[in-house]
């Protein structure tokens, strides 16, 4: 089976191919990027060489040329992780992300339409909104409640998806998942800027008071579940994903400060984000019973390892800051 992978050069999309090919689930996985500032071949140095990949550098939304991939490799299956994904960037310029996360998403429906694939759309729990301390996490049939334009063009997206199931049958899946963190993410994200600001002896931002809550999951994880959805999942559903390990942006960033023999005069508290969503969680209920996928990675190791992975491949992040 030949799958296309969209975003395959970012941080997550990065992470499903290379378990792809390592595990050899498929005989050839396409990666269509458009290595925007966030795509970054050199996530893939592992794999670029093997028979079973092929690199295509284009846009989503080029309805002619995701035909042409299909018709060419014979593909049978599509996974969107190809978006803007950074929160800040989105306040600062919504039209970028309503362009990729909106339209790329229904061009790629278009085709999953017209070819009879299946797809599966990669979404964030961000949809759902912003929890209160002692709220219950959310769960598949949250209501939808954007709060950023990211999440609300991530939300468009799922809405696409599910309203191409309910008109055309399109054989699509969902899966919203909790942060992710791990090696090869850009360092935008809070977790590898404040690696590489603290390596760099420089402080950290920490936006507001830093109780922020977000439940970190490792990105092999992630990588898995979305495997597992497409083997095992239901035409028509979505998956909640994540991992329990729920903490404030204030006790992930001594967390950090402990792995790299830093104390706490490196944290800097700067003017919080517009709109700041304050909890985010996942219940997992249906992805455990349903596909039998939980998170394996426990944080304290999961963290440790990306610690180390940056302090091992400078050489990867040095060029993007
Ligand atoms: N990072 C997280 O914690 C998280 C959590 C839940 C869901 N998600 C979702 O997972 C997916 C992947 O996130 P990530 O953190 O790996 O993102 P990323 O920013 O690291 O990578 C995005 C990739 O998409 C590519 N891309 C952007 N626009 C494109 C276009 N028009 N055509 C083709 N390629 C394009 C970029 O070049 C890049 O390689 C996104 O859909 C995101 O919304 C992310």
């Amino acid at each position: 089976m030949n799958i296309l992978v969209t975003g395959g050069a970012g941080f997550m999309g990065s992470s499903f191919v290379r378990y792809l090919i390592k595990k050899k689930l498929v005989d050839k996985v396409i990666n269509l990027d458009l290595l925007t500032y966030a795509g970054n071949l050199d996530n893939l140095r592992d794999v670029k060489d093997s028979s079973r990949y092929k690199f295509i550098k284009g846009d989503i939304k080029d309805k002619r040329l995701l035909a042409d991939i299909i018709t060419e490799f014979d593909v049978k299956r599509i996974v969107n992780f190809a978006a803007e994904t950074h929160v800040d960037n989105s306040i600062k310029s919504p039209q970028i992300f309503l362009e990729t996360n909106i339209l790329g998403t229904a061009a790629l429906l278009d085709i999953a339409t017209e070819f009879d694939i299946r797809f599966h759309q990669v979404s964030t729990d961000e949809v759902f909104g912003a929890l209160d301390e002692d709220d219950p996490p959310f769960h598949e049939k949250s209501l939808y409640d954007p709060r950023s334009p990211y999440s609300a063009s991530k939300a468009a997206g799922d809405h696409l998806a599910k309203s191409y199931f309910n008109t055309y049958g399109t054989k699509i899946t969902i899966s919203n998942s909790s942060n992710n963190y791990g090696p090869y993410q850009f360092p935008e994200k809070i977790i590898p800027l404040f690696i590489t600001n603290l390596m760099q002896d420089k402080k950290v931002p920490v936006y507001g008071d830093g109780l922020y809550i977000r439940d970190w999951l490792f990105v092999e994880d992630h990588t898995r579940a979305i495997w597992r959805i497409l083997v095992k999942g239901e035409i028509g559903q979505s998956y909640c994903i994540g991992a329990g390990n729920e903490m404030t942006n204030l006790e992930l960033t001594k967390k950090i400060l402990d792995l790299l023999d830093k104390d706490e005069s490196y944290i800097e508290y700067v003017q919080d984000r517009k709109g700041h969503d304050r909890r985010y969680a996942t219940d997992t209920t249906k992805i455990q019973k349903e596909i039998k996928w939980k998170s394996e990675i426990k944080f304290d190791e999961g963290i440790r390892k990306t610690v180390e992975w940056y302090k091992a491949n400078k050489w990867w992040w040095r060029k993007l800051k």
